[in-house]
């Protein structure tokens, strides 16, 4: 951790790459280990060709996300969301690159336009049809009162959340801003991920060829591990707390 606080302090162009195992000390399961979402619900079922292809296969994505939803709501910033954007306000860090989806590195107090959000962001939707904007708090409203397949009450389409969906194109903006910001880090700090989902996955690559020191935080094994620089087997929030605390 002294290590990584040093390097915090000496970096010019630091860049954060975050995944769900950032959020999990807020209480939301990650994906892949042990119990995660990957445990419950089958990613299959949950495809844009399903959620674009049927009724049926919008239904069971909205009955998933009734019972997932809630707990992002939920969630308040941990150690290491406040850790993160404590280093950007003490200009330690250019940017935070994320796959997560459920907002608390802004509710952290980051900048929203420094997150880029390669996944998207759950608490949001909008109309596939005529492009109108919801808030996800509203959706699940329509859901609790029975609806069971949202649609736009404007024109009638089809009502999506903000999340990319596998199957689904990636955002071409924010996947050419990490791209170019993870090409000019000096400093590539991987925090809870399995580093297993491409397109996002290959961020820590890019900075690692174009000459960043790499460290991946992590409680398990990524496939990264052996072309780090450092690699920190502990929990992201006590990593950051002790890296702030260390920067002092
Ligand atoms: N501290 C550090 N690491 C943690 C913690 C923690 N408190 N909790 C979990 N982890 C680690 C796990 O060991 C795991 O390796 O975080 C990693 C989370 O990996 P995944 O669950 O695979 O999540 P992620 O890497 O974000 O998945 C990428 O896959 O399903 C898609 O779109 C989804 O964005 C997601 C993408």
């Amino acid at each position: 951790m002294e290590r990584l606080a040093g390097l915090f302090a000496r970096a010019c162009h630091a860049v954060v790459f975050t995944g769900a195992g950032v959020s999990t000390e807020s209480g939301i399961p990650d994906f892949r280990s042990p119990g995660g979402v990957w445990d419950r619900y089958d990613p299959g079922e949950l495809t844009w060709q399903n959620f674009i292809g049927s009724v049926a296969g919008r239904r069971r994505y909205w009955e998933v996300g009734r019972a997932t939803y809630p707990v992002i709501r939920g969630a308040r910033p941990n150690a290491a969301h406040r850790g993160i954007a404590e280093l950007y306000r003490r200009g330690r860090l250019a940017w935070c690159i994320t796959q997560n989806i459920d907002n608390l590195h802004q509710d952290a107090g980051l900048p929203p336009e420094r997150v880029i959000e390669l996944h998207g962001n759950a608490t949001r939707a909008r109309c596939l049809g005529c492009g109108a904007a919801f808030s996800r708090d509203e959706i699940h409203a329509w859901l609790d009162a029975g609806a069971e397949v949202p649609q736009c009450p404007a024109c009638g389409g089809i009502v999506k959340p903000l999340t990319v969906l596998f199957g689904e194109a990636m955002p071409a903006e924010a996947m050419a801003l990490a791209e170019r910001e993870s090409c000019a880090a000096d400093l590539f700090v991987v925090v809870g991920s399995s580093l297993v989902v491409y397109p996002a996955a290959s961020m820590p690559l890019h900075a690692k060829r174009a000459g960043a020191t790499l460290v991946i935080v992590n409680l398990t094994e990524t496939p990264f591990d052996a072309r780090a620089d450092l690699v920190l087997r502990a929990r992201a929030g006590e990593v950051l707390d002790a890296v702030v605390t260390r920067l002092e």
